[in-house]
């Protein structure tokens, strides 16, 4: 994997969120260097600038390599990419002081010269991020957006005319191009949620655009629903929570019990304790919180006196572009950290990513629950023979499950590049 960033005589080392992993993925990639070469190529001058949807901090690294002082404007609905960009200045010596963050559902701030920003995967979620921008930027406002080149299209580029202003696209270099925006100073309505059913569970769902299964119920999360686990569950983490599907449905399932939901996007995130509220989920017979929502990088900064008996997971198999099981091996390795001697981890996942050789490598057991033509739903329980260190026990199981490299799946991901 490579770590060194080399673009216009811009030299940094960036790696991804968390750095050590196991995953053969770069931090950035050519549409980034793309943006940084078109900039320098241009002489642009440090104005007040927003970056948007940068993966790791490469784009806001390369502004600030040109001028330390230059002011800037982060927006990401990704907390991992928050915590890789902050890391990465750390490691290149690069001071934030000229810094502010926002998330997707902030205000964006006036007196925006410069927008830089990265196609993201998701259509839906960069037409709101356009329209957010619309309703900020000054007429005649540039908008550099650095995408591979097979993804623009003359539909893409209507696309930003409609929401934000007219747009042309640079010339291939790299496989990736620069569309060049300006913004016509016209504000838009920002769009409304995404509403559906489950009927089965009772269950009304509200969906922000950046979240996952925006229009209907994963297939995955499905058969979670009609699986879920037995026992007498109090504490239980919705672990990848999305729009909170499955820690909503815990609560039917276990009344008694405290939900805690997290995920990576503040939109997921937002939109799980949205639909806590419009579902009255909260048992009257019950005093105090009985959930909590977090935006954070899988358990990372949990609370460390919080151990959960039941973890329900369904794991991504995608970071932005990139296809990956390594999020995955991650969230097993905290769960197993995290839960309670004798908690169990309840997972659903496509039957070809093979998970199960990964939990019994970290837990010594795994038990398939159900399974469908495509899908299985494993369960993994922590067992650890020092019941009074389960910390240290779990440590070292984790070194063990460490020590050689994670069993991979045939959707391991090729380097960005
Ligand atoms: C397959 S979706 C499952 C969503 C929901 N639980 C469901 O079943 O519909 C995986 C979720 O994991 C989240 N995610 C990705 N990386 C993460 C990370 N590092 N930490 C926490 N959540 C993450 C994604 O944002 C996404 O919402």
């Amino acid at each position: 994997m490579t770590t060194q960033f080399s673009v216009s005589g811009i030299e940094l080392e960036l790696f991804r969120y968390p750095s050590r992993q196991e995953s053969n993925l770069q931090a950035w990639d050519a549409a980034d260097e793309h943006l940084i070469k078109h900039l320098v190529d241009n002489e642009q001058k440090a104005v007040n600038s927003a970056i948007i949807n940068d993966s790791f901090g490469a784009l806001t690294a390369g502004l600030l390599s040109i001028a330390a002082d230059w002011p800037l404007t982060l927006e990401t609905d990704a907390k991992t990419s928050l915590l890789g960009t902050t890391q990465n200045l750390t490691r290149n010596q690069l001071n934030d002081a000229s810094l502010s963050w926002v998330n997707s559902r902030d205000e964006l701030p006036q007196g925006i010269e410069l927008v830089l920003m990265k196609l993201p995967k998701n259509l839906n979620y960069f037409s709101h991020q356009l329209k957010r921008l619309s309703q900020v930027l000054p007429a005649g406002t540039p908008v550099l957006i650095g995408a591979k080149a097979k993804s623009i299209n003359k539909s893409l580029l209507e696309t930003i005319a409609r929401h934000l202003g007219e747009a042309s696209a640079s010339l291939t270099w790299k496989k990736t191009r620069v569309i060049t925006c300006i913004a016509d100073g016209k504000p838009r309505p920002l769009p409304t949620t995404t509403n559906w059913l489950v009927p089965e569970c009772n269950l009304q769902i509200t969906n922000l655009s950046n979240v996952f299964a925006a229009n209907k119920l994963d297939i995955g999360a499905r058969i979670m629903l009609d699986n879920m686990p037995k026992g007498e569950f109090k504490s239980i983490v919705d672990l990848g929570c999305g729009n909170g599907i499955l820690g909503l449905h815990a609560k039917q399932c276990f009344p008694e019990a405290y939900i805690h939901f997290i995920d990576d996007s503040e939109m997921a995130v937002a939109s799980a304790k949205d639909n806590w509220t419009l579902n009255k989920l909260d048992n009257p017979e019950l005093v105090g919180e009985q959930a909590t929502f977090a935006w954070d990088d899988c358990l990372t900064h949990m609370n460390e006196g919080f151990r959960p008996d039941l973890i329900l997971c369904n794991p991504p198999f995608h970071q932005g572009e990139a296809i990956t099981d390594h999020i995955a091996w991650q969230m097993f390795l905290d769960a197993f950290r995290r839960l309670k001697n004798g908690g169990i981890l309840h997972v659903v996942g496509n039957r070809h990513l093979a998970y199960h050789i990964k939990l019994q490598r970290i837990f010594k057991n795994c038990t398939t629950v159900a399974s469908n033509g495509k899908f299985v739903i494993l369960q993994a329980q922590k067992i650890s023979k020092k019941a009074q260190e389960p910390e240290a026990n779990a440590d070292t199981a984790i070194e063990q499950a460490s020590e050689a490299p994670h069993p991979q799946s045939a959707l391991y991901g090729k380097p960005n590049s």
